[in-house]
Order: structure tokens, then sequence, then C-alpha cells
């Protein structure tokens, strides 16, 4: 099985980012990772979907939209019509998840459900039928650069075994504190998809680090 990288540009700087997109374009990673939130769900803001929209215009990766935001069902159109080809939303909020999975999967965009590091697995598990990715966070959600959470890996280890079990047909992408040595024990686990914010943006060469991260695991 193929692991994908999914970059986070949280990791890089907002001022330059047509650089950064364009950086990505070349590098082997497969998504964009975009961290949406609005300082209610978590206690941090970035961008919405003008930012998206914007930033479409550079690239033809997959944009992976992961939104940390209360109020999903009122903005989901708007991050549709950005661009979004996979729209990951968390299963805390206070919403009725079917209806949005469903909206989701109307537009024929793909629906990813994200669990936080207090949530447990079994929660997401009547949804399971219908998503296409689950992000299980590694990190407390609402900023980058934070440590790996280790005691996340039986919860990849256990929605790992349940997907195979029931053949099941989802991405299991893996969000916060991934590194080198995070990310292999994250791929042992069962993840296929890899978020990389800070590792990837602190190395210097943004392009030949994605490039190492990828090539480590094909
Ligand atoms: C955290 C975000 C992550 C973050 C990852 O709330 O969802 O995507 O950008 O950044 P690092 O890799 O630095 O933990
Ligand atoms: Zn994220």
């Amino acid at each position: 099985m193929s692991i994908k990288i999914s970059p986070s540009i949280l990791g890089g700087s907002f001022s330059n980012i047509e650089k950064v997109i364009l950086d990505l374009n070349k590098s082997k990673a497969e998504y964009i990772h975009f961290d949406v939130m609005d300082g209610d769900f978590v206690p941090n803001l970035t961008f919405g979907p003008k930012f998206i929209s914007n930033v479409r215009k550079f690239s033809n990766k997959v944009f992976d939209v992961h939104l940390m935001i209360n109020r999903v069902e009122k903005f989901l159109d708007d991050y549709v019509e950005a661009g979004a080809n996979i729209i990951s939303f968390h299963l805390e909020i206070n919403e009725n998840i079917e209806n949005i999975i469903k909206k989701i999967k109307k537009k024929g965009v793909k629906c990813g459900l994200a669990i936080k590091p207090n949530t447990p697995w079994s929660e997401i598990q009547p949804y399971l039928q219908y998503i296409d990715q689950i992000i299980i966070m590694t990190v407390e959600p609402g900023f980058g650069g934070q440590k790996f959470m280790y005691d996340q890996i039986d919860k990849i280890k256990n929605i790992s075994s349940h997907i195979k079990l029931n053949s099941l047909n989802i991405d299991i992408e893996i969000d916060g504190g991934i590194s080198f040595e995070t990310g292999k024990i994250c791929v042992e686990a069962g993840a296929n998809i890899l978020v990389a914010g800070s590792f990837l943006f602190n190395q210097g060469d943004l392009i030949s680090a994605t490039n190492v991260l990828s090539d480590k695991f094909n």
C-alpha cells in the first residue's frame, strides 16, 4: 500500500504562500493539507474559504481540508466552492454528523471525520460506512509544532484492524507531530496518509524534506 504525504501549510509562512504551494507542486506530496480554525472549536484562527480558493489557482494537488470549526453545515458549500477535494470535520461538534456527511458526498467531494485525542475510536464506528477518510489527531487540535502523543497508537491499531476486518475502503490519516520516527510508528500501526507541518518546514528545503519523507515509506 502506498503512503501519501499531506504537508500542512500551517507550518509555513502565509505571507509567501504562493512559493510554498509552487514548491509543494514540485514535490512528491499527493495532498496539501489546509487547517481551517475558527477560534471557537479550537483556540486559534487561521483562514477561510477565500484563502483556499485563491491558492487553488496555483495547484492541481488534492486539497485536503481539515475543518476545526463549529457551524460546519453553515459554511460547507463555501469550502466545496473554494475547491476542496476532501473535507474533514470533527466528530466532536454539536451538529448532525450524518447530515453533514451526506451533504459533502452529494457535492461529489470526499468526506473525512476527525477525532481528537480524548475521543474514543468507538464513537466514530457508526459513521464508518459513509466516510472516505478518518483523521486521527495525535496532538490537541489548534496549533502546529506540538509533540506527538504516543498514547494514540493503540487507537490507530484498533481502527486499522476494524477497517480491515470489515473490508472498508477508508484512508487513515494521522495529524500532529509527524516526523520520520513518529511517521514510521503510525504506518506500522496501519496509517496510510501522514500530515506533516513543522517537521517539513523546519528542514530548510521544503521540496527535498517532503520527498525524503515520502521516499521513506514508498
Ligand atoms: C493541528 C493541525 C495540524 C498541524 C500539524 O491542529 O491539524 O495539521 O498543522 O502540524 P505539525 O506537523 O507541526 O504537528
Ligand atoms: Zn490538520
